[in-house]
């Protein structure tokens, strides 16, 4: 199977900081990457350059096997591939529905059809189920658990490929976290290739096919799930032999 994404060496520098060096993954259809790593480790970099928002200047991008530097978002976009980025792109004062489609809406010589508009966003929303009284409501109403899930039931309506999320539940407490896994392992269930990206381990393993962990640019391994447990990776999360040397200088006896 050719994996819909691939990562080979990837590098960037920003002016005189190297936020990625020597960066390799791979993202396969129904499946969840996960990209875990402190502030400052990479993340939204990596992810920044597979959405096509930032260039790499070192390493490959293989799309569905070809080689790829995209232009753009929108270019990433057309090729399937859907990114939520952290600063989570929905404005808060347009209603649900207009955030569903921002800017894709249903209709004809520029009117658009908002019955069907709003009937097909609370159709997909119900579907992963979200049921909202309004979807005229704006979306800065909703918590940020269900802006989450509108943003995923955004790309799963139009046909993404790749899901890329980023730290979508940094901000929510367990429970809305919770059900955003809980979307995410939908997405994959039905065959997108997502990529998520946390600090978590605890988020991340229940989900995830894969690991790749960061630190300050760099790749600190990439493990399958088969092979690596998730107190094996919360221990190399919070940096593995330094939380030994740290344990022991706290706890001498
Ligand atoms: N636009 C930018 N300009 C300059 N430096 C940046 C920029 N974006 C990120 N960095 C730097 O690159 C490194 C990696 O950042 P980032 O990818 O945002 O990490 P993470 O998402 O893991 O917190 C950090 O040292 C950060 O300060
Ligand atoms: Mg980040």
């Amino acid at each position: 199977m050719t994996p819909l994404l691939q990562a080979r060496g990837l590098g960037k520098d920003y002016g005189s900081v190297t936020a990625l060096r020597d960066v390799s993954t791979v993202v396969n259809a129904g499946e969840v990457t996960c990209v875990l790593g402190d502030n400052g480790a990479g993340k939204s970099t990596l992810i920044k350059i597979l959405a096509g928002a930032h260039r790499h200047d070192a390493g490959e991008l293989l799309f569905e096997g070809s080689p790829v530097r995209f232009g753009s978002p929108r270019e990433a976009l057309d090729r399937g591939i859907a990114t939520v980025f952290q600063d989570l792109a929905v404005v808060p004062l347009m209603s649900v529905w207009r955030n569903f489609f921002l800017g894709s809406e249903p209709g004809r010589w520029g009117l658009i059809d908002r019955r069907r508009a709003r009937e097909t966003t609370r159709a997909a929303l119900a579907e992963m189920g979200i049921e909202l009284r309004d979807v005229e409501q704006p979306v800065g109403t909703l918590s940020g658990g269900e802006r989450q899930c509108v943003a995923i039931a955004r790309a799963v309506h139009f046909g993404a490929k790749v899901l890329i999320l980023d730290e979508p539940t940094a901000a929510l407490g367990v429970k809305q976290a919770g059900i955003v896994l809980k979307h995410v392992a939908r997405a994959r269930d039905r065959g997108l290739g997502v990529v998520l990206i946390t600090h978590n381990p605890h988020h991340a393993y229940p989900v995830g096919d894969r690991f790749l962990l960061l630190k300050r640019g760099r790749s600190l391994g990439s493990h399958e799930k088969a092979d690596i447990t998730v107190d094996h990776l919360t221990h190399q999360m919070a940096g593995g032999a330094e939380l030994d040397t740290l344990t022991r200088e706290l706890d001498p006896d």
